[in-house]
């Protein structure tokens, strides 16, 4: 069978950082610990007022493009995935491929173009949709490339605020990939929830606390339907599991109730009992409240624990490390957080050739999926490539001023004239609105 998965990744982080401890916590009049540690995140980054969307996931393909050597020809399909766009009709995908072809010989007329939308699960979606083309057989030789973009921003005192970032995150799906090869199972936690929403809204309305318990309830789901298809999982199965990290405390979370899930039944809760005693078993509880508060109650146990800290010391801490930098990236977040472990293991000599992640993406709305990556043969040439600390470093640091002014450009509803805060370099711009309210875009050299 052929293998197919991830064969190049690249990110464009939005040029403006916002210092949360230190910029924004004192302006909300909050402790920058809430920040640092309760939500687990340094800073935030911005688009400058010559980004978008657009520019954002142009640019991130352009450097994959030149990286890989590639021309329009080599690419079948160009899908984007958002939750951030300006255009009921018209999918993000056009104006990127238009961006594409103002720089390259050749064009994408040929190539299948598509939008997807399932809040933040829609990056993860749209390598499944390319996976899919490429297993029947359809690419024609040809590769996909995936494109996840989004300005994350809230209302301004939303307490989503604390977690708004922009970026974009490309990715080429091909046959017999560098990177990770796919795994044909997958499982599915999917129910109609109303708690992140944008009913034809730029920002989002947002129930922050119960999307926390959504997104908890609908990944166990989705674990739950990958285990009936590939069989038990086990902590030692994988070397990283990278989740959807709206900010990095949500996954603290997510991790302790998969490691809890996973544990049961073997070896690990046998060694804990003398600690923390065994699960609870519902079956034990006479109503499902006692259950819910026993299994609190054990998982609190459990954090404290050293099996437990080790593994995810080495399991799931490495995954947050570009997220806690640069906040929510949604349809891109979980890819990133694979981003991170795999530097991770890059700058630590890791051998991983063979070894295996599972990957928890989310969407609010809301589903979760599940799927495993088994990472191959010469990854770390095509991990190494990618340039995420100078981008990370280069960007510019925004006064809190700064930022309300940041935060208004990108408003829809709003007009307002800011001066540029970076000078664009062998990159698309924004540069205004065309005669039919079209957002149109040049390459700057
Ligand atoms: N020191 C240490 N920790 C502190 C602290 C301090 N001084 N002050 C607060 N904290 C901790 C809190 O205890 C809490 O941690 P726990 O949940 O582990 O107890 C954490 O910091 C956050 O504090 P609050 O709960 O008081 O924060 P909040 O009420 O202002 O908002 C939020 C938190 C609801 C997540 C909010 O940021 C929000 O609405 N975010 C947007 C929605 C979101 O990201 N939801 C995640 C799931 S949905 C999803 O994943 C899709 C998506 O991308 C949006």
């Amino acid at each position: 069978m052929t293998a197919v998965g991830i064969d190049a990744i690249e990110i464009w982080t939005g040029k403006l950082r916002l210092d949360l401890p230190n910029t924004f916590a004192p302006e909300m009049g909050e402790d920058p610990e809430k920040y640092t540690k309760g939500l687990g995140l340094e800073s935030s980054s911005f688009p400058d007022v010559y980004e978008d969307i657009v520019t954002m996931g142009a640019n991130a393909a352009k450097q994959l493009m030149d990286r890989k050597g590639l021309t329009p020809d080599d690419i079948g399909r160009i899908d984007v995935a958002t939750e951030s766009a300006f255009d009921n009709s018209k999918p993000v995908s056009t104006y990127i491929a238009g961006c594409l072809e103002q720089v390259y010989d050749g064009d994408f007329h040929h190539a299948n173009k598509g939008e997807r939308k399932f809040a933040c699960l829609a990056g993860t979606q749209s390598i499944d949709d390319a996976y899919n083309w490429i297993k029947a057989g359809r690419n024609r030789g040809r590769a996909a490339l995936v494109i996840a973009t989004d300005t994350a921003l809230y209302e301004r005192d939303d307490p989503g605020e604390a977690t708004q970032g922009a970026g974009a995150v490309a990715m080429l799906i091909t046959e017999n990939p560098s990177i990770v090869e796919l795994s044909t199972e997958q499982g599915y936690g999917s129910a109609d929830e109303t708690d992140f929403l944008k009913p034809n809204q730029q920002f989002p309305s947002v129930d922050g606390k119960r999307s926390v318990q959504v997104y908890l309830a609908r990944m166990r789901e989705a674990l739950e339907d990958y285990e009936s298809v590939s069989g038990d999982t086990h902590p030692d199965d994988f070397e990283y599991i990278p989740f959807h990290t709206p900010f990095p405390g949500m996954v603290r979370k997510a991790a302790v109730l998969g490691y809890r899930h996973m544990t049961r039944d073997t070896e690990i809760e046998d060694e804990l009992t003398s600690e923390i005693g065994r699960q609870p078993r519902e079956a034990d509880f006479e109503s499902r409240e006692e259950y819910t508060e026993a299994i609190r109650d054990y998982m609190d146990d459990l954090k404290g624990m050293d099996q437990y800290r080790e593994w995810y010391a080495e399991t799931i801490e490495p995954t947050l490390s570009i997220s806690r930098n640069v906040g929510n990236w949604y349809t891109g977040s979980v890819h990133i957080a694979r981003l991170s472990a795999l530097r991770h293991a890059l700058e630590r000599g890791e051998e991983l050739a063979g070894q295996q992640m599972l990957v928890g993406s989310y969407g609010s709305g809301a589903q979760a999926e599940v799927h495993a990556e088994t990472i191959v043969d010469g990854w770390t040439e095509h991990v190494e490539a990618v340039e995420v600390e100078d981008q990370l470093a280069r960007r510019y640091d925004i006064s809190f001023d700064e930022y309300e002014l940041v935060h208004d450009v990108h408003n829809h509803e709003k007009e307002v004239d800011v001066e540029a805060f970076t000078t664009p370099e062998a990159e698309f711009v924004f540069t205004g609105w065309g005669r039919m309210n079209e957002r149109r875009y040049e390459y700057v050299e």
